[in-house]
């Protein structure tokens, strides 16, 4: 079953490459940059990664209005996380001639002939918050801090603990430790991942160095820590698994360094199912997060969850557009940051976009005073 489903995909990439030949005698650039046409008669393709998580469904709708707005056609598909869907999304999108692609990939490495196709057909790319690699056909990148994200989590994890005050400062009541925490980290194809984790780990080394912070499970590599795709079950049994199997004889885990509201949640009902809390202040452990999902804004709300970071997605796509608008006019795009993201084959010229740390203590402030979400939502915990 699964040999056959990889030759018929194998054999629709075939057929897509034919179809790109085939359009060659007009130029293989049917697609791409017109300079001189108007929105209206250019089309931006949109390949997304998943439903699953709530930005990403926030993403998509933002580009889709700010470009639309704007008069573009948009072409946009999610691929609900399976590689060889978004695959055959993008070579349509290529055969297709779309003007643009704004590329959100599940495995960054896993789109090289795609990129080389649409580079073919002189059509741009630009990598949507995820970098694509191994691969030179990457034109420009926008994204958050990614760096920032973990160096925010480690501190929000410490804040909790008590190790550091509201000025992130090591706080003067701090206690001895040793404290036990236990480490989550993304899905290793996603290069943000690694950014996440590096900024978590810099910031926490010093902790566990002087024996403050303890990894009980001595699970402290990537690979050991990783969750494929994201998925928030996976991160749940994880967790699970590290309790029965490292603190069953009344061993105190103190916090969870987690890297996205999805496995956050998981990873707290794991704890709360284990008969710790229900909330931080009954003894639940300091569970960070990422994304600002209102089912974890309701979470911090409640001192449930400690924290998370606020990445906002209007803004990215904002950026996002603007970048496109550039390269559609032939310009080069405004890039911040021409140094951090080396793909394997060349630093993608980039755009980073802060981050912001929601705490109980300034949520209400940062996702309610803000407009971004209504007390309602926050009340309920849903969109
Ligand atoms: C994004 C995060 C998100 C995660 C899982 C990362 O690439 O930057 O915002 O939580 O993917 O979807």
């Amino acid at each position: 079953m699964y040999n056959r489903r990889i030759f018929m995909l194998g054999a629709t990439a075939t057929a897509a490459a034919l179809g790109l030949a085939a359009c060659g005698g007009e130029g293989a650039g049917s697609g791409g940059p017109d300079t001189d046409a108007a929105p209206s008669e250019q089309t931006v393709g949109v390949a997304m990664p998943t439903q699953t998580y709530e930005r990403w469904v926030a993403d998509g709708n933002n580009i889709k209005k700010g470009l639309e707005d704007k008069g573009f056609k948009v072409d946009m598909q999610y691929a609900e996380d399976d590689i060889p869907t978004q695959q055959q999304q993008i070579d349509q999108m290529v055969n297709s001639g779309v003007s643009v692609l704004l590329i959100a990939s599940i495995d960054g490495a896993s789109l090289s002939s795609q990129l080389d196709a649409a580079a073919a057909a002189n059509i741009p790319v630009i990598a949507y918050d995820r970098l694509l690699t191994d691969s030179e056909n990457v034109d420009f990148y926008v994204t958050f801090d990614n760096y920032k994200v973990g160096v925010n989590q480690a501190n929000a994890l410490m804040f909790g603990l008590g190790l550091l005050d509201e000025k992130f400062e090591a706080a003067d009541d701090a206690p001895k430790g040793p404290l036990n925490v236990e480490l989550f980290a993304g899905s290793l194809d996603d290069n943000n991942a690694h950014l996440f984790w590096k900024g978590a780990i810099d910031t926490l080394q010093p902790y566990f160095d002087d024996g403050t912070l303890v990894v009980l499970s001595k699970q402290t590599d990537i690979e050991q820590a990783a969750t494929q795709r994201w998925e928030q079950e996976t991160a749940q049994k994880r967790m699970e698994n590290l309790l029965t199997t490292h603190y069953n004889g009344g061993e105190e885990l103190a916090g969870v360094l987690a890297p996205a509201d999805p496995l956050s949640r998981g990873i707290i009902n794991a704890l709360q199912n284990a008969g710790l809390g229900p909330t931080i202040k009954e003894g639940l452990p300091i569970v960070t997060g990422q994304d600002a999902e209102i089912a974890s804004i309701k979470l911090i709300a409640d001192g449930v969850q400690s924290s998370t970071i606020f990445k906002d997605t209007r803004n990215l796509a904002e950026q996002a557009i603007v970048a496109a608008e550039s390269i559609l006019k032939g310009d080069n795009p405004e890039a911040n940051d021409t140094e951090t993201y080396d793909n394997g084959v060349k630093v993608v010229p980039s755009y980073l976009l802060e981050v912001q740390m929601v705490l109980e203590s300034n949520y209400q402030q940062i996702m309610v005073d803000s407009g971004y979400y209504t007390e309602k939502q926050v009340e309920t915990g849903q969109l």
